[in-house]
């Protein structure tokens, strides 16, 4: 999974001094990459709906004497992300939430030119037969994981909202990679 991780922080284009946030960032498992990319002029702003994932994701913080690094407990929907983000950054997360949608269209609004969005997540697969995908389904029942999610496409509303810039397949199209970046304003 690190080679993924590593392929997501890659696409988001940040240099030493940039603003990332890392929509329902959970422990803070991406923190280490992003930090190799922002260096300590930069910032990582960690979002996350529940107390318990901050709570790690502070420890992680405090044990690497970080101090660039700024923890938001929110919903995605609800969040106002505020002006100075260059990169928006998330790992199987965004899927679980039905406003995905309305939280891509949020983050094209404010990223800057060349600014960019960068989705790591699971999706159903094509092709795999229903019985191996109930199974790949069931696995992965600890991270909220159910079939219906399959229904949901954040890719397509990245293709909407921003210019699609990659999207790439991993583990047989059970993973993917998205990136937008948002279409030249007049
Ligand atoms: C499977 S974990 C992934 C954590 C981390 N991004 C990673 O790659 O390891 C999903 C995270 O998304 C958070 N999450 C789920 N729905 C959310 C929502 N609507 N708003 C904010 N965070 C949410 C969960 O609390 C959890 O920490």
């Amino acid at each position: 999974m690190d080679r993924y991780r590593r392929a997501a922080v890659d696409a988001l284009g940040l240099r030493h001094g940039s603003t990332v946030l890392d929509l329902g960032c959970g422990t803070g498992l991406n923190f280490p990459l992003l930090q190799e990319r922002v260096g300590p002029t930069g910032r990582i702003i960690g979002l996350d709906l529940t107390e318990e994932m901050l709570e790690g994701a502070r420890k992680r913080t405090e044990r690497l004497g970080w101090s660039n690094v700024e923890l938001v407990r929110s919903e995605f929907a609800e969040y106002d992300i505020p002006e100075g983000v260059d990169g928006v950054l998330t790992t199987f997360a965004l899927t679980l939430s039905p406003a995905f949608d309305q939280v891509i269209a949020d983050v094209a609004r404010v990223l800057p030119e060349r600014g960019r969005l960068v989705i790591l997540d699971l999706k159903r697969p094509d092709g795999w037969p229903e019985p191996l995908v109930r199974f790949a389904a069931w696995l992965n029942r600890p991270f909220a994981v159910t079939l219906d999610l399959g229904e949901r496409r954040p890719w397509e509303s990245v293709a909407t909202h921003l210019a699609h810039v990659d999207f790439r397949e991993y583990y047989a199209g059970a993973i993917y990679l998205s990136v937008g970046e948002p279409r030249p304003r007049s």
